[in-house]
């Protein structure tokens, strides 16, 4: 896997795009990467979903300044946008603490989805699955990559950590993995 940070750019790159691919993206912010995808594929080609409305509404104006009339929709990209699935890729430019369900529901068989995912600050890494014709995904963490964390996730859990510690208080293991790996950024 690669040690240099994943960028919107590399991600795109990373998603193998072809002509007739049509793509779902989570996170326009901007809306530079969605200009990137309209430039390879073409407006009609990319949805792009964005939490802020006032983020959406500005890079939606952008997006038309620079040509592109795609698919700007306001709202949570978790649970995806089903009226113009499937999609052939998916990709998220904001970290998830695990990749959703509606999105491969909503990717089409074969299809890949990018997206980084982790569950507490730098702790993340680039997943990347394939979507199978029996409703599963299987992939693996490709690189290295840091994005903020989906807005209803950003708050971290503390009760999960808490409770764990509480059920294994009385007991103590030796560990088979290093703890120096935590010094790793994945
Ligand atoms: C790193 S920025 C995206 C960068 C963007 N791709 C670009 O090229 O400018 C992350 C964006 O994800 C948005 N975001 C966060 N949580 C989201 C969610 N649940 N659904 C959709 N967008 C979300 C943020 O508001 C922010 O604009």
């Amino acid at each position: 896997s690669s040690t240099v940070p994943a960028t919107v750019v590399s991600m795109i790159e990373a998603l193998g795009l072809t002509e007739g691919h049509t793509v779902l993206e989570i996170g326009t912010g901007t809306g530079y990467s969605t200009a990137l995808m309209c430039h390879c594929l073409g407006e009609d080609s990319v949805t792009t979903i964005e939490v802020d409305p006032q983020v959406a509404t500005r890079a939606d104006d952008a997006l038309e300044a620079a040509g592109y009339s795609t698919w700007t929709v306001t709202g949570d990209g978790l649970v995806g946008h089903p009226r113009r699935a499937p999609y052939d890729r998916v990709i998220a430019t904001c970290a998830v603490r695990r990749i959703p369900y509606t999105w491969i529901r909503q990717t089409r068989v074969g299809g890949r989805i990018l997206a980084t995912i982790g569950s507490w600050a730098y702790g993340t890494g680039l997943a990347e699955v394939t979507v199978h014709g029996d409703g599963t995904a299987r992939g693996r963490i490709v690189g290295r990559s840091s994005f903020m964390q989906a807005r209803s996730q950003a708050t971290p859990t503390h009760l999960g950590d808490l409770e764990a510690r509480a059920a294994y208080a009385d007991t103590e293991r030796a560990t088979r993995v290093s703890p120096g790996l935590l010094e790793e950024w994945m």
